[in-house]
């Protein structure tokens, strides 16, 4: 048999710095794999962050993104490009990550092809079709055209054996978001980049560092409304806090938290970081407040608190150990426990003790294992 053909589809951040440590996997493994990358660039600037700090170089990139992007032509788009990379390459196991508009569609497109789909990250679940949206729904439909699922947690294996998929087909892998933060963490302490000279120059060794992300499309609107003034109280309330938010590049982001919170003191609006310079500042933090996914991931390996403003999660195992709690969107909720965590030494102490529910650092070797031992199998052929 000649060497199997991996197309590895992503187009966001998150699912860049995801698919990077199973790319580099993949890629060690000339003689059995061909593993080729395409970028549907939904996001640019903050995909190009990753693919440079990581030495990815597409195969194919798509160019998708357009300003403030809607999520009918944004799918569209993605169906039509990925056609004709499918009919080029020709793959016998297309990857797809996650829960974006990305993952789904490349899945769709895939199936319409014929080539084999392994969903990484499979099986969080809300089952809330609402929220976070549309992930949740992306997930699902992912979920349902998937053969086989690299599920991060045994919850999210439990959660796809009651949606009857095949036992067999399910991997319990880890995150491989900790094989991306444990590299990086490695590799962050010889990085000096301008963003960590800034970043340096306006930490004050007595003020408590609260570091904030936000982005889920649920939250537009009021949400980010309810979250900038609780962000803005929190600093007024407090002298001896700094806040420092990488702002996300969606317009329906921007716009809220540039208009509500530019000009106060302690808080420093700024660009999104790249990976390692993100990864640098986590590490100096008091506290989390996010949305983000991926943060509430690699939060608790680091030891850092993390309040979330979401009503549900589909990383609940974070939230049972402890380090993770949801506190939505209500400006009072967000203030309250905030000061709650910023004053009680013990409970800080408490939440922030290392718990690292997601992974060891060996997911894509896992993975990988897993694909070639099913090739050998000649799996590939039925
Ligand atoms: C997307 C994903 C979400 C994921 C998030 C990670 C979907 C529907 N949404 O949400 O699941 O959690 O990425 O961040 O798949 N923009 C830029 N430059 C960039 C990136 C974004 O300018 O590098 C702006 C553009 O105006 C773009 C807009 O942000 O149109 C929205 O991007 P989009 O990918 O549609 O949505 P996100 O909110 O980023
Ligand atoms: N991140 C980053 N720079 C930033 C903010 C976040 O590199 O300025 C990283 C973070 O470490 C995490 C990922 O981006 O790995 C999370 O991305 P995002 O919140 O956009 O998406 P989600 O995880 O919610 O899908």
């Amino acid at each position: 048999m000649g060497l199997i053909k991996n197309l590895i589809v992503f187009g966001t951040r998150p699912e860049a710095i995801k698919m990077a440590p199973l790319i580099n996997t993949f890629k060690k493994r000339k003689d059995e794999f061909d593993t080729k990358i395409c970028v549907t660039a939904q996001h640019r600037q903050m995909l190009d962050q990753v693919l440079d700090f990581f030495g990815i170089e597409p195969d194919y990139d798509l160019n998708l993104m357009k300003p403030n992007q809607n999520l009918f032509s944004l799918t569209a788009d993605i169906l039509t490009e990925l056609k004709v990379v499918l009919e080029d390459f020709r793959p016998d196991f297309v990857y797809v990550h996650g829960d974006t508009s990305t993952s789904m569609v490349a899945s769709l497109a895939s199936f319409y092809f014929g080539a084999k789909i392994c969903h990484i990250e499979a099986g969080l679940r809300t089952f809330n079709k609402k929220s976070p949206f549309p992930e949740e729904i992306n997930r699902q439909i992912t979920g349902r055209l998937a053969d086989y699922h690299f599920a991060p947690t045994h919850l999210a294996k439990q959660n796809l054996l009651k949606e009857n998929v095949d036992d067999s087909k399910i991997l319990i892998t880890g995150n491989t978001v900790i094989d991306a933060l444990l590299e990086s963490v490695k590799r962050v302490k010889e990085i000096e980049n301008n963003e960590i000279t800034y970043l340096k120059s306006i930490l004050q060794s007595e003020c408590k560092l609260i570091l904030v992300t936000g982005h889920r499309r649920e939250n537009h609107g009021r949400g980010f409304i309810e979250i900038c003034e609780a962000l803005k109280c929190i600093a007024e309330n407090n002298e001896d806090v700094q806040i420092i938010y990488p702002v996300h590049l969606n317009p329906n982001v921007k716009g809220p938290v540039y208009e509500i919170l530019s000009g106060i003191d302690n808080i420093y609006l700024i660009d999104p970081l790249s990976y390692p310079s993100f990864v640098w500042l986590m590490n100096e933090s008091y506290l989390i407040i996010t949305d983000s996914g991926g943060v509430q991931e690699e939060a608790p390996s680091l030891g850092k608190p993390v309040l979330v403003l979401r009503d549900t999660t589909e990383r609940p195992e974070a939230v049972s150990v402890g380090t993770v709690k949801l506190v939505g969107t209500d400006r009072e909720k967000i203030v309250s426990e905030s000061q709650f965590l910023l004053l009680n030494e013990d409970k800080y102490r408490e939440m922030s003790e290392l718990h690292n529910p997601y992974g060891d650092g060996k997911a894509c070797a896992r993975i990988v294992e897993y694909v070639s031992l099913k090739t050998n199998e000649d799996e590939i052929k039925k």
